[in-house]
């Protein structure tokens, strides 16, 4: 049987990450992923341009069992230190927005940075190799693969959530968790467009495509980002930050014009110009789909001078604080997350080794600390996975 002193199970953003800095420090490698290639989310995240870190890092940013965990990883290794890297290997950036960095090219140059530095690190990939199981030994752990049975003095487990099955996700890590008898946190997708029953699906379809600027709560949270709505419900920026705090049977608000006092607004245009139509008011505010639509909903028609201040009290609470209650969301199928996992209770924060089996490590989206989005994933994935590197 081969053996290796570290494997690393997952050829993801946090295992490559982990194998790297563990290859570095002269420990022979091997990382072993089912999937054709390596990185394949890093290849097709942020649209194409990876957004792979965000300069606003901050526990309130993760949600977790414990927000705290993630702080240490995320410390030591920290945003600017994934810049330095990225800088060092000539590959060209930006910030979009809220913090948000991207590669002003291609995403997969990130993913070709990893497996260089990987190679130069003389870790060993073996690509298309299904895993099934990961024993203790007395040397330290065994793990069944297609290939047959390999050891390791320790094992990184970095196969990542369930979100994407199509991609190659399967929750394995989670089964590994369980096999050693380790705590999870129940697991839900995260990141993910909301979905809505058919009533609402009958007016929001209409508005498919139509994207805005805006609030959307849920309880106390909330996210001044884009909105888009679908042909399925609601997706864009804010809905897929707020789907993370989102649970079944709760509404989420939507505020259409976040900084603007409707109400006063509406009195103002009827003052200035009474004999237009409501639509063309909200039309300043709204796209025009979508202030069509709330003239309709609030049932009225006729210029403005012809309403009275109830009205336009309605409109502008139906503008500013928009209740719908979705069904549910898209599921893993599409969610950019998972959110839960391995509970950090049961792992070393600053060595992300599990706590009484030494030698087996859990980094990236396995463990139970989902960001929000704009790039703080994947710099959890990079803080994990070298924080592991460090020790394994
Ligand atoms: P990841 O899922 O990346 O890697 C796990 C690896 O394990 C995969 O290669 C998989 O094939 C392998 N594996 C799983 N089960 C296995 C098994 N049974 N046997 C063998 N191998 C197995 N984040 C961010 O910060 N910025 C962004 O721009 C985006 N954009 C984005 C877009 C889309 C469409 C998605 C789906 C996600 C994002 N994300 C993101 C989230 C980000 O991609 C995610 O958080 C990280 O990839 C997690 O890294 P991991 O290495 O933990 O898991």
């Amino acid at each position: 049987m081969q053996r290796y002193d570290v494997i690393v199970l997952g050829a993801g953003a946090a295992g490559m990450f982990a194998a790297i800095e563990a290859g570095r420090r002269g420990r022979r490698v091997l990382v072993i992923d089912h999937a054709k290639a390596a990185g394949e989310k890093i290849r097709i995240s942020g649209g194409g341009r990876c957004n792979f870190t965000n300069l606003g890092v901050g526990a309130e940013r993760f949600i977790s069992r414990n927000p705290r965990f993630a702080l240490s990883a995320l410390k030591r290794y920290t945003a600017r230190d994934f810049v330095a890297r990225v800088d060092a290997a000539g590959i060209a950036w930006h910030e979009k927005t809220l913090g948000q960095l991207f590669c002003d090219g291609s995403a997969t140059q990130i993913v070709q940075m990893l497996l260089r530095d990987m190679a130069q690190a003389g870790c060993e990939l073996w690509l298309g190799c299904a895993l099934s199981a990961v024993r203790r030994v007395e040397t330290g752990f065994e793990v069944d693969t297609a290939r047959g049975p390999v050891g390791g003095a320790s094992v990184i487990v970095a196969t990542g959530g369930k979100s994407i099955p199509k991609m190659g996700a399967t929750g394995f890590g989670y089964r590994v968790a369980e096999a050693f008898g380790l705590p999870l946190v129940e697991t839900r997708p995260g990141l993910v467009p909301l979905t809505f029953a058919a009533q609402e699906l009958d007016w929001m379809q209409p508005l498919s495509g139509v994207a805005l600027p805006a609030r959307v709560s849920c309880g106390k949270t909330g996210f001044d980002e884009a909105v888009l709505f679908t042909h399925r419900g609601l997706s864009g920026p804010a809905v897929l930050q707020i789907s993370s705090y989102w649970r079944e049977g709760e509404a989420v608000v939507l505020n259409l014009a976040p900084g603007v006092d409707v109400a006063a607004f509406l009195r103002g245009e009827k003052q200035a110009a009474g004999r237009a139509m409501l639509r063309t008011a909200l039309g300043k505010l709204l796209p025009e789909r979508l202030a069509r639509h709330v003239e309709a909903q609030a049932g009225v028609a006729g210029p403005m001078a012809e309403m009275g201040r109830a009205t336009l009290d309605q409109v502008a609470q139906a503008v500013g604080a928009w209740r719908l209650v979705p069904v549910g969301s898209e599921g893993y199928r599409t969610a950019e997350v998972t959110l839960g996992g391995v509970d950090t209770d049961a792992l070393d924060g600053r060595s992300m080794e599990a706590k009484g089996v030494p030698g087996l490590y859990f980094v990236g989206e396995v463990v139970d600390v989902t960001g929000w989005l704009g790039g703080y994933n994947f710099q959890w994935a990079w803080s994990s996975g070298w924080a592991a590197g460090q020790v394994a």
